[in-house]
């Protein structure tokens, strides 16, 4: 059994409601293996008490947390410090505590882009890119694959206002790389001849009974790569289809993973047992 004792330190998370979450799974493994006396406890906290309860954990053990839905926006204005593609995603979903200070961070762009780097084997500078959707998912990959020197963004949404404000974030950003595309076929058949990876970042493939895949199959070549970042079922439809074609294919799941690689070193500064991570996470699904 771990050891838990006054020296101990915790690791939060922190949303609402919680659910069944992969992270203390994995991240306790992660803790253990590396003979860690940490701990990741799962913290569900209502949104008005968000603040109380974040400005009370520099004062307990913990050495920092991550935060989840709800509170990924909202978290911000209790913070000390944003680090800067935090800031530009306009989410946060570490946190950091040194010193008593509190410094936010994202890392779930990072978790995808190592995902199709250790996946893949693509790095993304110089590519032209497809993303589907301009939720919190898509602004966290766009603004890191932006930040990483991709040549050319296409964002596409069924709500096209929401991409062309994204797009326009991004730009103000990171200069002129993304283009918003609206969901008309001939469109979107042009920006993905024209593009090497196209990533789903909606929840379309979650149910699959009900539901259909995202884009038209006929506008999938097969010089894309194809990334969704739904990972149950772990084989959306988009991605059999995409394999059908010949076309690489990448779950979520190593986002999932490696968002928390990421996390972990920035708790811990140390390498995360990245192995032990993936086998927590595959229990945890099968
Ligand atoms: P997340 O944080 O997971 O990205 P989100 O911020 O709610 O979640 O964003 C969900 C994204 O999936 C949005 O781009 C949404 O499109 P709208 O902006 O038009 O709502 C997209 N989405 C969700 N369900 C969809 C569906 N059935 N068809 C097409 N797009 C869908």
């Amino acid at each position: 059994m771990r050891r838990v004792d006054s020296k101990t330190k915790y690791i939060g998370l922190l949303g609402y409601p919680l659910g069944h979450s992969i992270s203390p799974i994995m991240q306790n493994a992660a803790f253990e293996n590396k003979n860690m006396n940490n701990l990741y406890i799962p913290i569900e906290v209502r949104k008005e008490d968000l603040g109380q309860v974040v400005r009370a954990m520099p004062k307990m053990n913990f050495r920092g947390f991550n935060v989840t839905i709800p509170h990924k926006i909202e978290v911000m204005s209790y913070l000390d410090e944003i680090d800067d593609l935090a800031k530009s995603i306009g989410a946060v979903n570490t946190v950091l505590i040194k010193d008593g200070r509190l410094k936010g961070y994202n890392t779930d762009g990072i978790g995808f882009l190592r995902s199709l780097g250790y996946e893949l084997k693509l790095s993304v500078d110089g590519k032209n890119i497809f993303i589907l959707g301009s939720g919190g998912a898509a602004r966290a990959i766009s603004m890191t694959l932006a930040m990483n020197m991709a040549n050319r963004l296409y964002i596409c949404n069924r709500t096209y206002e929401k991409a062309e404000s994204l797009v326009k974030d991004i730009n103000s950003k990171y200069g002129n790389v993304a283009v918003a595309i609206p969901l008309v076929e001939e469109k979107m058949e042009e920006a993905i001849k024209d593009a090497e990876i196209l990533i789903n970042t909606t929840s379309v493939g979650t149910y699959p009974d009900v539901d259909d895949i995202p884009i038209n199959k006929a506008l999938l070549h097969s010089k894309l790569a194809v990334c969704d970042v739904v990972y149950n079922p772990r084989k959306t439809k988009l991605l059999q289809e995409a394999e059908k074609l010949g076309c690489k294919t990448m779950s979520g799941l190593g986002m999932l993973i490696y968002q928390g690689e990421e996390a972990f070193e920035i708790w811990t500064g140390v390498k995360a047992p990245v192995e032990t991570m993936f086998e927590a996470a595959e229990a945890f699904f099968n």
